[in-house]
C-alpha cells in the first residue's frame, strides 16, 4: 500500500460478533430458551417476523467461520456465550454439552493463530432467570457471579481476554424503558435497577473471573458511548445535552471509574433512582483491565419537555451522510470520544469493540461491492489513529460485524458484516469491504 499509516506493532485487528445474532441452533445441545427466544417469537417484536432460530447457523458452521477469519487476517475474535447454553434453567448444574461447544471454538481459534476476546453477556439472558424478574432482581447478579466462573474455569486455559457486559444501556433502557429490546418493559425504575444491576453484576463477574485467572489475563466491560453535542447554544439545548450524556455515557462511566453516579442524575431521575445498598459502588468500581468502546456515531440534542427520561430529542440535520440505520457517519466523534474518555476517566487500555455500519448490499454476480461500508471503517480508523498518537492507550479495533446477522429488533434487514451471508443457503462471500480489511490487517496499515 502507498504511503501508508503504521499502527502500533501490537495492536489488535479483529471483527466481532454475538451468540444471538449468528449462532441459530436454538433447540440444540441442551440449550434453554432466553429473553430473545420468547422476545422475537412475540408477534410484532421483530422487523418481518424474524428469529434467531437459525441466524447464520453458526452452531453448525463455525469451523468454516473461522476459516472466513483466517482469509480476513483477523488476529482476534470477539464473540459472546450464549448464558442459556450454560444454565438453561438459569441455575443448578452447567450444561456440559453447551461448554463443550465453546471449548472447541476457543481451541480452534487458538489452532488458528487468533485470539479469543469472550463477552459473557450480549444479552440472551435464560429465560427462567426473568421468570424470577431477571436483571430487576437482585439474585440475578448472583447468578451472573456463579456463570463467570463457570465460564472461567471451564475456558480459562484458552481465553485471557474478558469483557463481562455489552453495552448495559442498551440492556437497561431499550429493554425495559423503550420495549424495543427484549424483555420489552416499559417503566424507568426498573430500567434504572437493571443498570444498577448489570453494574454491580460486573463487579460480581469480574471477581469471579479474576479468583480463576492466569497471569496475564485481563477483564473489561463494553459500553456504547457517543459524544453529545446541543443543537443550538440556547442555554435549553445546551442542558438537554448535558443530561443526555449524564443517561447515555456518565451513568455508566462514573461508578465504573470513580465509584458513584453523576449527582445531576440522581437529582434527576428523583424517585425512580435505583435502590444502592452499601458496599455496592465499591464493587462496581473494581480496576478494569481495559475498557471496550462501541462507537457507531455521535447524538446532536434539544430540549424536548416530553422526551423520557431527560428532555432531549435527537436531531438528524440534513446534508449529512447517514447509514442505513440512519446514524449519521461522523468519524470525527471517535477522535472526540476517546480523547476524553481517557482525560477524564483516566483509562488504561481502550479498545474499540464494534465500529461498523450498515449498507443495503447486493449480491451481483458472486460479489459484493460495498465502498460505503470500506470509507466509513477507512475513516474511523484514521480518527482512531489521531487518538493514538494524542497518547490514547487504545490498543485494537474490531470491526462490526463479521458476518451479516440477526439485527434484533431489525431482524435480517440490516447487513453489517465484512462477510455477506446469503441466508436461504447460508452461503458466505467475503465483501469488498472485508478484502480491503484483510489487508489491513495484514499489513498493520491503514492508506493515509
Ligand atoms: C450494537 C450491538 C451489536 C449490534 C450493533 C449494530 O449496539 O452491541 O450487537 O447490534 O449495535
Amino acid at each position: 500500500m502507498p504511503s501508508d499509516i503504521l499502527f502500533p506493532e501490537d495492536f489488535v485487528w479483529g471483527a466481532a460478533t454475538a451468540a444471538y445474532q449468528i449462532e441459530g441452533g436454538h433447540e440444540e445441545g441442551g440449550r434453554g430458551p432466553s429473553i430473545w427466544d420468547t422476545f422475537s417469537h412475540t408477534p410484532g417484536k421483530i422487523n418481518n417476523g424474524d428469529t434467531g432460530d437459525v441466524a447464520c447457523d453458526h452452531y453448525h458452521r463455525w469451523r468454516d467461520d473461522i476459516a472466513l477469519m483466517g482469509e480476513l487476517g483477523l488476529q482476534a475474535y470477539r464473540f459472546s456465550i450464549a448464558w442459556p447454553r450454560i444454565f438453561p434453567t438459569g441455575s443448578g448444574r452447567p450444561n456440559t454439552e453447551g461448554l463443550d461447544y465453546y471449548k472447541r471454538l476457543v481451541e480452534s481459534l487458538l489452532a488458528a493463530g487468533i485470539e479469543p476476546f469472550v463477552t459473557l453477556y450480549h444479552w440472551d439472558l435464560p429465560q427462567a432467570l426473568q421468570d424470577r424478574g431477571g436483571w430487576a432482581n437482585r439474585d440475578t447478579v448472583s447468578r451472573c457471579g456463579e456463570y463467570a466462573h463457570t465460564l472461567a474455569r471451564a475456558l480459562g486455559d484458552g481465553v485471557h481476554n474478558w469483557i463481562t457486559h455489552n453495552e448495559p444501556w442498551v440492556v437497561a433502557f431499550l429493554g425495559n424503558l423503550t420495549g424495543e429490546h427484549a424483555p420489552g418493559g416499559r417503566d424507568l425504575a426498573t430500567a434504572l435497577q437493571v443498570s444498577h444491576h448489570l453494574l454491580l453484576s460486573h463487579g460480581e463477574a469480574t471477581e469471579a473471573l479474576r479468583a480463576e485467572a492466569r497471569e496475564g489475563d485481563r477483564v473489561g466491560i463494553t459500553l456504547n458511548l457517543q459524544p453529545v453535542e446541543p443543537a443550538s447554544d440556547s442555554a435549553a439545548d445546551r442542558d438537554a445535552a448535558r443530561l443526555y450524556d449524564g443517561y447515555l455515557n456518565r451513568w455508566f462511566l462514573d461508578p465504573l471509574f470513580r465509584g458513584s453516579y453523576p449527582q445531576d442524575m440522581l437529582e434527576w431521575y428523583g424517585e425512580h433512582a435505583p435502590d444502592i445498598r452499601s458496599g455496592d459502588l465499591e464493587r462496581i468500581t473494581v480496576p478494569l483491565d481495559f475498557l471496550g468502546v462501541n462507537y457507531y456515531t455521535r447524538a446532536i440534542v434539544r430540549h424536548a419537555s416530553t422526551s423520557v427520561p431527560v428532555q432531549a430529542a435527537e436531531v438528524k440535520p440534513d446534508g449529512r451522510k447517514y447509514t442505513e440505520m440512519g446514524w449519521e457517519v461522523y468519524p470525527r466523534g471517535l477522535y472526540d470520544l476517546l480523547g476524553r474518555v481517557h482525560a477524564e476517566y483516566s483509562t488504561s487500555a481502550l479498545y474499540i469493540t464494534e465500529n461498523g455500519a450498515a449498507f443495503p448490499d447486493t449480491l451481483h454476480e458472486g460479489k459484493v461491492e460495498d465502498p460505503q461500508r470500506r470509507s466509513y471503517i477507512h475513516e474511523h480508523l484514521l480518527e482512531a489513529y489521531r487518538a493514538i498518537e494524542d497518547g490514547v492507550p487504545l490498543k485494537g479495533y474490531f470491526v462490526w460485524s463479521l458476518l451479516d446477522n440477526f439485527e434484533w429488533a431489525h431482524g435480517y434487514s440490516k447487513r453489517f458484516g465484512l462477510v455477506y451471508v446469503d441466508y436461504p443457503t447460508q452461503t458466505r462471500i467475503i465483501k469488498a469491504s472485508g478484502r480491503w480489511y484483510a489487508s489491513v490487517t495484514r499489513e498493520n496499515a491503514v492508506p493515509a
